[in-house]
Formats: structure tokens, sequence, C-alpha cells
């Protein structure tokens, strides 16, 4: 699975960044939320990755690793005009954006690479099975502005398309053995906890910042049931973050190949809509 570099634009209506979800602005600030997170987060598992590079002696992987950073350089950059959406609708956005690079820098230059790497895998991991829940059920987007839908497709369908180069150069360049596999799962549990505190503060910052236009009660229940019901988000995620403990572990264990067939499609559909037909 080789990871292809797409250079791709979208069209995000700015007047729309606060409530282009079909189900309204709690869960669209739940995605919004998630989009503060990927340009520094990007950033950080670009490095993770890249200190290791030298040492990788698989041409393939080699190629993959490229494919991998090329891939992610383009997501943050659409995050990053994305999120200045948020900006210039008066919320937080570069506020959280210097929070959360404060705290990754200060991880960068105080922890080790390879528990970096580890926590890189562990994020992996986590958007590899946030992409599939969104793949599988296009019911979560349903009527949602088109523009938006598409930038997360191509999020998703990338995610999918690499998931396994990061865990790759871990197996490639980390001793297997106990340590090994403390190591990486040790770092799940930390990642999962600082992660989900940090989209739970970051969620409630610009629902509180766009107050005005969030109708409360009916918002509150839609997001309940999107992220806790029983087809919701979270309880979806529960086995395949169990399975992440397997000590033989590997991301194509759930082989689900079969999304990407997506990708030309949309991507043609993505060009259509900037061109306005
Ligand atoms: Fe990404
Ligand atoms: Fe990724």
């Amino acid at each position: 699975m080789l990871p292809i570099r797409r250079d791709l634009h979208f069209d995000l209506p700015a007047e729309r960044i606060t409530d282009w979800h079909e189900q309204g602005p709690f869960i669209t600030h739940f995605f919004n939320a998630l989009s503060l997170l990927f340009p520094q987060g990007e950033l950080f598992f670009m490095d993770s990755v890249r200190h290791y590079r030298s040492r990788i002696e698989d041409p393939a992987l080699k190629k993959q690793v490229l494919g991998f950073i090329g891939q992610e350089a383009m997501h943050s950059r659409e995050h990053v005009a994305y999120n200045n959406l948020l900006h210039a609708a008066g919320l937080p956005a570069r506020t959280l954006d210097r929070r959360l690079k404060f705290i990754l820098d200060l991880q960068k230059k105080h922890c080790a690479p390879s528990f970096n790497l580890a926590i890189t895998i562990a994020l992996e991991h986590y958007t590899a099975i946030l992409a599939e829940i969104l793949l599988s059920d296009p019911s979560r987007f349903g009527a949602s502005l088109k523009g938006y839908q598409q930038m997360w497709y191509w999020h998703a369908l990338e995610e999918t398309e690499h998931k396994a180069v990061a865990f790759d150069v871990w197996n490639a360049v980390i001793k297997p053995g106990p340590k090994r596999y403390l190591l990486r799962t040790g770092a799940m549990l930390s990642t999962t906890l600082f992660f989900w505190l940090t989209v739970l503060d970051f969620h409630v910052r610009l629902l509180i910042a766009d107050r005005k236009s969030v109708g409360f009660l009916k918002g509150f229940w839609r997001m309940l049931k999107f992220l806790y019901g029983p087809k919701g988000v979270f309880p979806r995620m529960l086995m395949p973050w169990l399975h992440y403990f397997k000590p033989g572990f590997h991301p194509w264990d759930h082989d689900n190949r079969e999304r990407l067939a997506a990708i030309d499609g949309l991507v043609e559909d993505i060009e259509h809509t900037r061109r306005g037909y």
C-alpha cells in the first residue's frame, strides 16, 4: 500500500464554519475541535517518523514514509485553512493551536524519540478508527454541507491508506520484545487520556465561544446520541481500541482496503464542487 500525496483544496463556505453539519452546531464543533488538533498533531507525527528515517533499510517502506509525510503535510495545510475560518468567525482557534504547540514542543524536547513514535502510532490508530467509523456509515454526515464533507472524507480515506506506515517504521526500528509491547500499549493508555481530554476541552471552549448560535437543549441531546448512543462514535471505537492491546497487533489486521476504491471518485467530485458544478 503506497500512500499518494494529493494536492487538493476544498470549497468551505466561511459563513457555515460553525454550522456545516446536518445535525447542527454541537456536532459541527466536535469536528471543528478535531480539526484544531490536526496542524500541530500531524507535524508531531511527521517529526516522530522523520527522526527514524535514516534507520529504515527497506526501500518499499522508505517510499511509504515519503507518501505518509506528503499526505500529512497536505492534511496539515488544509486544516490550517479550515481553522483560519474558525478564527475569522471570532472563535479561539489561534489560542488553542498555540496551547497545543506549547505542549507538543515540550513533549518533543523532553521525551525519548521512541516514546514520541509510540504516541504517533497510537494516534494513527485513533485516526484510522475514526476514519473507518465515518467511511462505513455515510448517514453520519447525511446532508451536511458538501465541501466540508468532502474534506473529512478525503482525510479519512488517506488516513486509511497510510494507517500502517508509522507502525511499520516502529516495527522496523524498535527492538522487539516485552519492552516494546509495554511502551506501545502504555503510550496508548496515556494518549487516550490526553487526546480525549484535549478534544473535550477544545469542544467545550468552541461551544462556549459560539454560545449565541448554539441552541442548547435540542443540539445537546443530538450530540449525546451521535457520540455516545448505541451506534455512536465512542461505543463503536471500543473493540478496535481493544485490538491494539493484542501482542501481535498490526493495523491491516482489520483489512478495510475496499474503502479506498472511493478515492478517485471523491477527487473528481472535489474538483467539480470547486469549479461550481
Ligand atoms: Fe492526517
Ligand atoms: Fe495519519
